[in-house]
């Protein structure tokens, strides 16, 4: 006999995903006609960025060469082999094909990282505000994410000392996230090079989230170059800086000395992906065309990049009851606003506010965790000047009204 309601597992209805989570009741002011200004997806294609060209034909041309079938689990290896490349020109670093696994997005490659790290009560370190899939998927797999803290006044650097605080006999990994969602900070050499020193002196690999790693405005280290023989778990992809945020196509990456180690680790991910038997095969062949073809769309985006970032960056601090720190890479603001928890409840209460009486949809810093996010909201730079001046005009009368 049925019974209703079925039973849900608590790790499936504890999940939440901030940055898609606000969408509701945007779409719904959107039915009554009402101007909604999305700001919330970090997504260049939903704005004016296309994917480049001579990628979409090399899609096209695949389809209709017929590389229709699964690939082998661990990617195409013409793929792996243009990855290779790609890691030593960008980031001057050493990789193996056999190292590479090609993953159905960055989001893939962290959900089989930390299936492959986390047990019941293992711990993993994130920096704090965090991207929220590093939270969800270390509690789905029954550990917990450790925040450590970022520091707004230093341009959202780690604080080292919190993160060696907060290493216990349970931490399992050390995540690295530069440039920085949602904070949009670009790590300093020097920190990064004490975050993997730390991370040797305990035995924790690093997981190093990249995938903004070619939207940087200042200089940017790769982690695994300054890990000497700390293992790094890389992650990287082709949503952002490649423009296909909808084709869903990553890969992870195994660097450092001791290859034991990378071994076990990447044979055991290798088992994950046979079990869902193969990342996107004639998405793959058109990411070999995005790696080894013109790479000019690249410069554009990030000069195109910066002048939205100065214009948010000075418009927003000319709001009153709005400060906001200069991101240095990716596309995120992360900005500070007065009065949460007295003239707004908390953050969350501020963005539907905001998006009742404006229509501009921002997420909620807590969502980002709500001991280094409160009080905050994200929001991207990726719009055209214009769309972004309307918003802060709207955003700015908001604050007038609000203060008075
Ligand atoms: C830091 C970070 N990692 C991973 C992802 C997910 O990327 P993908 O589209 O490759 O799954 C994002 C997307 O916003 C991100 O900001």
């Amino acid at each position: 006999m049925w019974s209703l309601p079925l039973n849900i597992s608590k790790r499936v209805q504890n999940l939440e995903y901030a940055i898609r989570d606000v969408v509701g009741h945007a779409r719904k002011l959107e039915k009554k006609g009402r101007d909604v200004i999305y700001l919330n997806i970090g997504d260049p294609l939903l704005f004016d960025f296309e994917t480049p060209e001579h990628v979409k034909a090399a899609l096209i041309q695949a389809v209709k060469d017929d590389f229709n079938e699964y690939s082998p689990s661990e990617g195409l290896p013409e793929l792996r082999d243009a990855i290779c490349e790609k890691e030593k020109k960008v980031g001057d670093i050493n990789v193996l094909p056999e190292n590479v696994i090609v993953s159905n997005g960055v989001s893939e490659g962290i959900q089989m990282v930390l299936a492959a790290l986390v047990d019941a009560g293992s711990e993993i370190l994130v920096p704090g505000p965090a991207y929220p899939p590093y939270i969800s998927y270390t509690e789905f797999f029954g550990g917990k994410a450790v925040l450590y803290r970022t520091i707004e006044e230093d341009g959202w650097q780690p604080d080292l000392e919190d993160v060696r605080a907060k290493i216990s006999d349970s931490t399992r990994a050390l995540v690295v996230i530069n440039p920085n969602n949602p904070c949009g900070a670009l790590y300093d050499k020097k920190v990064v090079k004490a975050l993997t020193d730390m991370a040797g002196e305990y035995a924790i690999p690093v997981i190093s989230d990249e995938i903004y790693n070619q939207l940087a405005y200042d200089e940017l280290l790769s982690t695994a170059k300054v890990a000497n023989d700390v293992p790094v778990i890389g992650l990287n992809g082709f949503s952002k800086v490649y423009l296909m945020t909808g084709w869903r196509l990553g890969y992870v990456f195994f660097a450092g000395q001791d290859e034991q180690l990378l071994e076990e680790l990447r044979d055991n991910i290798t088992k994950e992906a046979r079990i869902r038997l193969s990342a996107n095969t004639p998405v793959q062949k058109a990411a070999i065309s995005a790696l080894r073809g013109p790479q000019t769309h690249i410069s554009s985006m990030v000069k195109k990049l910066r002048e939205r970032r100065d214009f948010s960056y000075k418009r927003l601090n000319e709001i009153d009851g709005i400060s906001c720190t200069e991101p240095k890479g990716a596309f995120y603001f992360f900005p500070k606003v007065e009065g949460i928890g007295s003239r707004w409840e908390n953050d969350m209460a501020f963005v539907s506010d905001l998006l009742e009486h404006t229509g501009i949809v921002f997420v909620h810093g807590s969502g980002f965790g709500t001991i280094y996010g409160s009080g905050h909201f994200r929001g991207v730079f990726l719009p055209p000047l214009d769309v972004l001046e309307k918003s802060f005009d709207r955003l700015d009368s908001y604050m007038t009204k609000k203060g008075q």
